[in-house]
């Protein structure tokens, strides 16, 4: 049977990294996941990294066409009915900012780095199955010729995602997750066209919430609050743009359309479990928490799990110490429960809620003024979003 010290379900941010901080200690994992490395490469999610998540990039030699490719926002531009308001991320923070780069770019970057270096990553994998966790684990699955493989590892990562195995191999009756749905989704679109503002803009206005943001100098990321149970089909190119427009349109401004090439309905939710640790058993990621893309937290959540589990077993592996992986659960929720709360509020601030009473309206609207009005308000806004700092 072959052996690794970590064996790792996913090739996420959260395994990638997780692996790659791993190696750089001299520590062994092998990932299996299922999904081919080309659909890995062309997933398109969120794009924005916090400056932790970018420092650590660079820190472990995995920033240079981040650094090259990326593009530094030193703010964000808040739009309320049609009026905009600049947060100044680096001057409410000491100088902090966040980088837009794509999921996928970090992806890619992660899996030719550690593919460079050696590092062993099963692609196309079928029927993963986890056992023995609470013991020496096993990983059984088929490789992508069909043939069944076991792996036993003396821990388990689990960074496959929120529909993922691992998850479920924490018995139910240890197993708390708290859910929140939310009554809206985002339509996403991928166009080809300039962008329409130097950096992005988040927009509250009657109709709904909105978001621009981008890819590059040709093609742009866009959103709008949607029905979740509504279709892509149901949206021509026409009425996307003039739903998006209505959205943001106002002080002179408009958004430069171009060809859509691209849809996508994103549902909203927060979820988390806990704990997120059973015997040699660490979910990280997605398999641990969702949060909605509003504060653009995803990534950068799974990233901060992976440090706090690399330096547990690195103590573990090195110093012969395992308090760090008894407290993974305990340390890494920390930051998780922090990150729910800001993606919940600023999802609650900037969003349209149908049918709720008149006062919660002008409640939410008091709020967005609050921001607006109050520099030690805008910095909470601030923090949150360029990220906490790594504990
Ligand atoms: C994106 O560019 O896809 C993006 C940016 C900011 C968010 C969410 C998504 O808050």
């Amino acid at each position: 049977m072959a052996q690794t010290q970590v064996g790792i379900v996913g090739a996420g941010p959260a395994g990638l990294m997780l692996s790659h901080l791993l190696h750089l200690q001299g520590i062994d994992s092998v990932i299996v996941e299922t999904r081919s490395r080309e659909a890995i490469e062309a997933t398109i999610r969120a794009g924005v990294l916090e400056q932790p998540t970018v420092d650590l990039m660079v820190e472990t030699g995995m920033g240079e066409r981040l650094k090259r490719e990326g593009f530094e926002h030193h703010g964000f531009e808040l739009r309320v009915d049609g009026h905009g308001h600049r947060i100044d991320l680096s001057g409410l923070t000491g100088g902090k900012h966040v980088t837009v780069y794509a999921q996928h770019e970090v992806l890619k970057d992660l899996i030719a780095g550690r593919l460079a270096a050696g590092g062993k990553i099963e692609f196309e994998v079928k029927n993963t199955s986890v056992h023995d966790v609470t013991e020496r684990p096993v990983i059984r699955y088929a490789d992508r010729s069909g043939n069944p493989q076991e792996l036993r590892c003396d821990f388990l990562a689990g960074c496959d995602g929120s529909y993922g195995v691992c998850r479920q191999a924490i018995p139910e009756s240890l197993r708390r997750e708290y859910l929140r749905i939310y009554p809206f989704g985002w339509f996403g679109i991928l166009a080809k066209a300039p962008p329409s503002n130097d950096e992005l803009i988040y927009a509250r206005h009657e109709r709904g919430f909105a978001l621009i943001s981008t890819r590059s100098h040709t093609v742009q990321r866009m959103y709008f609050q949607c029905d979740p149970a509504d279709r892509v089909d149901n949206w021509s190119d026409d009425r996307i743009w003039t739903e998006l427009q209505a959205r943001v349109t106002g002080d002179g401004f408009r958004l430069k359309e171009g060809e859509i090439f691209q849809k996508n309905i994103v549902p909203m939710r927060s979820f988390v479990c806990e704990p997120m640790q059973h015997g040699n058993l660490f979910i990280a990621g997605d398999a641990a928490h969702t949060v909605p893309p509003t504060g653009a937290k995803g990534l950068n959540l799974a990233v901060a799990d992976v440090v706090v589990l690399s330096r547990a077993l690195v103590d573990h592996y090195k110093g012969n110490q395992d308090d760090g992986l008894t407290n993974y659960s305990v340390m890494a929720s920390r930051r998780v429960w922090r990150a729910q709360h800001f993606s919940w509020w600023f999802t609650s601030m900037m969003h349209r809620f149908d049918g709720v009473s008149e006062f919660d309206a002008r409640r939410q609207r008091a709020e967005l003024d609050m921001i607006l009005q109050s520099r030690t308000a805008a910095q909470v806004l601030a923090e949150n979003y360029v990220g906490l700092p790594m504990q």
